[in-house]
């Protein structure tokens, strides 16, 4: 602009253009001052528009009209004021905060959180009101002043700001700029000009003034200093010195609390906002609006409908502090009223950093009710609503709302770390705090080229990418050579940005970023539970409330007990959905159940106990499941106080050695058998190679072992559940100091005639999560077979016609008799609620829970008990069978079935021998024992335990079958039967099913179809809930069996002796291992090993 006319007499000046720019071909302003005793000043602009769209075109001259002008007259007054008849001051302060930060606050018209003594604002365009608490200090005491915004540049961090209305002053003008001085530092100026009221002369002004803007700085930098303070925090935070106004408190409360895996400051950052902003992490509201003139500040009120009963609220928010967190809001109305009159409800949230990165979000209601029964309907109902939002910011924190894809191209001149040599860069992306990425290594330059592509996770609350450019050194710790960021926001969705960014450090680095954000944030799986299970809330169960229920349960089924009745089979029936299988083929079953099977009051009153633990362990798991963190941690949120979790096993499950090892010691010790031979192994299956020898040089070497699911392959599929019959190898691997292990060789899961695919620790190196689902489906089948037809089948089912023949043929006093009936205590009980719960004809629970479906499980079983022969089962015929024997000539280490099984079965069988030859003199004696001899016929007969010998004309065949009924109710049951919580309740290690099939396709599948597979955590309580329930300890273990005491004596003395001797002995064995890091097996020490089939 160039002065054009400057005319003293009309006190008129004129300016112009000096040339024609792209905005004004012509521009001319005039300003021109009259009146003698008040100075009125007059500004007028004349210009011809070089603007070529007619809307830019008019919206610059309304800029004209409205703003500019009024503006320029404002800032004459300002200059008169400042520099002739007013008064100006400046203040200068240091912040301990960034400037970013510190401009979220500030800059944000709405709050007023840094101004003394402000309670809150009321916003209207670019005016405020402010409402003051009546404090002398501030303004005179004034309760209200308006503010207008003249200016406001963000890019500048720089807003004016005019007070008007109850000021004590005729003008008053403030400017406020933030300047970076460190990455937590902010130097904030403070500048004001000011025209006192008329009768206050300038100096009177300036001494109450001055110190009142001082104290305002001043108040801006102790708000951050306490925020910062690493030091003494005893002291108690400092809010706005006036602290929350005091509210009736209502004669009953409500807490709920959660923790959300954020910084505080980004919780209380979403959390903020009192009106419809809510709805973004609180879902349980269909709409929420602040009401009218709508803004956000204390003192305004939002009404909502909640979505599940359309109830309106209206709620006003009463206090918010942003230093330490924490908002008050009251409860005005709810239509259509509740039945119970509640006043004086007011609710106080607070968030606590708990870590860096966790935040405690607790919410607690004071209220008064008119009738006290209504109080515990109120808390839930609050609870279920608090702990909605808690989940929800949980939610919206880890929820992936899209993907980032990022092209880490080059970079050139790097800064130098390494003297004069040149660096080995590479660069780690991350966005945010999600898990990094890392390019590969460039060798020897400065002037990298990486051109790799990565795609990352966005999850909503992220902003940042950051880019960290590092130097691999040999020795020592990489150095870093320089970091860049790019914010989200400069990036548009669905659209490429080529970026050249300045490496702080030195140097340019050169990306390619691509953001594709979803339509809706993507769930993660277990987080669906969180938003649909929220609201039915429920508070733990107490310890003695768990008592109470045990002893009313106990007391009941007390008064039910009367005399006995007789044993008679029955044949089970078929089920009700699929009347074409079978099933009384089955061992036959004893029914009614004679009453003195039934279980003890307090065994029935320690399970009901076991029960109340799993129902209150599962009332928290959506607060545990809203916490969840890794990739696998769904499933551990079914863990809690009362129900352990095995860590050691949630450590190793992925590890093959531990997949191997569990053939061993695990669940299922009964499927893993010695090769030898060739037919037996697929052939797909022989390019396999462990420590450098084929399938085949391993089975001639003694070291190859099979495990083939072939049981499963006669079952019926259900839909929506996969499952296979794979076919395992594992080797022999030896290890240093003469030492081996079970290790893996692969897997094959189809047995179809063209190419079977085998997944093995090779293919694992390419197709890592094939290879893992391939091991998921294997412990699936495992579970499968292990349940249905060695538990269930051959243990509780399979010796049931044992109890009801003993009973029928063998009397009390018959020795036989006396030997059994220990090893038949609460047999016909268990099974009695098995058959009529996890296998009921009607409803069978065991359907949802299994890959093979009730009916498949039972088809599995039917299946292979025409081809059982009770003899053929015992103990050593069937380690045999496997290639396994006592003198452990297999060579296999650590396989304590074996080994504590064989020591346990010589036990059993000196015991029995014992017994015989007291009872039966010879054969003979045995042949004339009619009523054993009925025993026999009945079991074998009408009883349906296939194989058991119709008559037994020998001392050596009775004793084999004692031995082998008593091993197979004892020592067999308890090492298969216990170890299910230590193995099942941590579902990815041996989940019951899996809902999809091994994908075909050259391609490894993604790790979240892998989880997707996995029954999600609400499905598997059952599982957990079971696995809980039968792994109840025996109270009743084979040390404590008298069964010989009075009859024979010293037959009793050696066993009792033997037993405990055996005992020590493993439980030295044990602690060695433990000694060694390993896992003990305790599942066959005499005093774990229940004296029958009881649970
Ligand atoms: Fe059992």
């Amino acid at each position: 602009m160039k002065l054009v006319e400057k005319d003293d007499s009309t006190r008129t000046w004129r300016v112009q253009e000096a040339s024609p720019n792209e905005l004004y071909k012509s521009y001319e302003m005039a300003i021109k001052v009259s009146g003698t005793t008040t100075a009125s000043v007059t500004i007028s602009a004349r210009f011809v528009s070089a603007i070529k769209n007619a809307d830019d075109r008019r919206n610059d001259i309304a800029y004209h009209k409205v703003h500019l002008l009024g503006a320029t007259v404002r800032d004459v007054l300002n200059f008169v004021v400042a520099e002739k008849i007013g008064r100006k001051h400046r203040i200068d302060e240091e912040v301990d905060i960034s400037r970013d930060k510190l401009w979220g606050i500030m800059g944000n018209f709405n709050d007023v959180t840094w101004i003394p003594n402000a309670s809150f604002a009321q916003v209207s365009g670019d005016s405020k009101n402010i409402t003051f608490s009546n404090d002398p200090n501030c303004f005179g005491g004034h309760g209200n002043v308006d503010a207008r915004l003249v200016w406001y540049d963000s890019s500048d961090w720089l807003m004016v700001l005019e007070y008007t209305g109850r000021m004590p002053t005729k003008f008053y003008r403030e400017k406020i700029q933030l300047f970076s001085t460190g990455p937590n530092k902010t130097r904030v100026t403070y500048e004001y000009t000011a025209l006192p009221d008329k009768d206050e002369t300038g100096e009177t002004f300036d001494k109450w003034f001055i110190p009142t803007i001082t104290n305002r700085v001043a108040y801006l930098k102790k708000m951050f200093e306490d925020e910062f303070d690493d030091g003494d925090h005893d002291v108690s935070p400092s809010g706005p010195p006036s602290g929350p106004p005091v509210f009736p408190k209502g004669a009953y409360s409500t807490l709920a609390q959660g923790r959300v895996n954020a910084p505080v400051k980004e919780v209380w950052k979403v959390f903020r906002p009192f009106g419809k902003d809510c709805l973004e992490y609180w879902k349980i509201y269909e709409s929420m609006k602040i009401e009218p003139p709508g803004k956000d500040v204390v003192g305004c009120v939002r009404s909502f409908v909640t979505s599940k009963t359309g109830s309106h609220i209206k709620e006003r928010l009463e206090w918010r502090d942003d230093i330490n967190h924490v908002e008050i809001y009251s409860m005005l109305s709810m239509t259509p009223p509740p039945p119970v009159t509640m006043s004086n409800v007011y609710t106080t949230i607070t968030m606590t950093e708990v870590g860096e990165k966790e935040t405690e979000v607790k919410f607690e209601c004071t209220f008064d009710v008119s009738v006290s029964f209504a109080v515990s309907r109120i808390q839930d109902n609050q609870k279920g609503a608090y702990m909605a939002c808690i989940n929800g910011l949980q939610q919206l924190f880890h929820s992936e709302v899209g993907t980032l894809e990022v092209v880490v191209g080059s970079a050139a001149d790097l800064a130098r770390t390494d003297g004069w040599f040149d660096a080995d860069p590479y660069v780690v992306v991350a966005v945010n705090d999600g898990k990094p990425v890392t390019t590969k290594v460039c060798s020897a330059t400065q002037k990298p080229i990486w051109d790799e592509r990565f795609q990352l996770p966005v999850t909503s609350r992220t902003r940042n990418v950051i880019f960290t450019v590092l130097d691999r050194d040999t020795v020592g710790q990489d150095d870093i050579m320089g970091t860049a960021n790019v914010n989200l926001d400069e990036l548009t969705s669905g659209k490429e940005k080529k970026m050249a960014l300045d490496v702080q450090g030195g140097g340019t680095l050169n990306v390619r970023l691509y953001l594709k954000m979803h339509d809706k944030p993507k769930e993660p799986e277990g987080e669906k539970l969180v938003t649909s299970l929220a609201i039915p809330f429920l508070a733990p169960v107490a310890q003695s409330e768990l008592d109470a229920i045990r002893n009313e349960f106990t007391n009941l089924i007390t008064s039910f007990l009367g005399p006995g009745q007789k044993y008679e089979y029955v044949y089970m029936q078929r089920l009700r959905t699929h009347p074409d299988v079978p099933l009384e083929e089955y061992p036959a079953a004893c029914v009614p159940m004679p009453t003195q099977e039934m279980f003890t009051p307090h065994k029935a009153g320690r399970l009901m106990q076991r029960l109340m633990e799993f129902i209150g362990s599962q009332a928290q798991i959506m607060v545990r499941l809203a916490q969840v963190k890794g990739l696998w941690d769904p499933w551990k949120a079914n863990f809690s106080g009362y129900l352990p979790a095995n860590e050691r096993l949630i450590e190793e499950w992925q590890k093959d050695e531990e997949f191997c090892r569990q053939y061993l010691q695990g669940i299922n010790p009964m499927v893993v058998a010695l090769c030898k031979d060739q037919s037996r192994i697929p052939a797909e299956m022989l390019g396999l190679k462990g420590q450098g020898k084929t399938t085949l040089q391993l089975m001639e070497e003694n070291r190859l072992f099979i495990v083939d699911y072939a049981p499963m392959l006669g079952v019926p599929a259900t839909p929506g559940k996969f499952f296979y019959a794979p076919i395992v190898l594992m080797y022999k691997e030896e290890l240093a100091g003469g030492k081996s292990r079970l290790n893996m060789l692969g897997i094959q899961l189809t047995r179809d005639k063209g190419k079977n695919e085998v997944y093995s620790p090779e293919s694992a190196k390419t197709q890592p999560n094939k290879y893992m689902f391939a091991k998921m489906h294997v412990v699936s089948a495992d579970n499968n077979v292990h349940q249905f037809l060695y538990h269930l089948g051959y243990t509780h089912l399979g010796m049931e016609p044992l109890v009801v023949a003993m009973h029928t043929h063998l009397p009390p006093d018959h020795p036989i008799h006396r030997l059994l009936l220990p090893h038949f205590r609460d047999t016909i009980g268990i099974n009695y609620l098995a058959r009529h719960s996890l296998v009921s004809r009607i409803f069978p629970i065991t359907d949802p829970m299994f890959a093979t479906s009730t009916v498949g499980g039972l088809v599995m079983f039917l299946n292979e008990w025409r081809k059982y022969n009770f003899m053929d089962m015992a103990f050593p015929e069937e380690l045999k069978r496997r290639g396994f024997d006592e003198a452990r000539s297999d060579g296999l280490e650590g396989y304590f079935y074996r080994d504590d099984g064989f020591k346990l079965w010589n036990v059993y069988k000196t015991y029995v021998t014992g017994m015989v030859n007291h009872a039966y003199a010879d054969d003979r004696a045995v042949q004339a024992d009619k009523a054993l001899q009925e025993f026999c016929k009945m079991t074998e007969g009408p009883g349906q335990l296939n194989g058991f010998p119709r008559e037994i004309p020998t001392k050596k065949l009775l004793i084999d079958c004692l031995t082998n009924i008593i091993f197979n109710v004892s020592a067999q049951h308890s090492a298969i039967n216990f170890p299910q919580y230590d193995y099942y309740s941590f579902i990815p290690n041996r989940p019951a099913q899996l809902s999809s099939p091994m994908p075909d396709g050259p391609n490894d599948m993604l790790q979240s179809a892998v989880l997707e597979a996995l029954p999600p955590p609400q499905f598997t309580s059952l599982q957990v809930l079971l696995s809980y329930m039968l792994s109840m300890p025996s109270q009743t273990a084979i040390t404590g069996v008298e069964a010989m005491k009075e009859v024979y004596p010293d037959v009793h003395e050696r066993f009792n002796t033997q037993l405990l001797d055996l005992s020590k002995e493993i439980k030295a064995r044990n602690e060695g291992l433990k000694g060694e890091g390993k896992v003990a097996y305790t599942y066959l020490d005499p005093e774990n090993v229940a004296m029958s089939i009881d649970i």
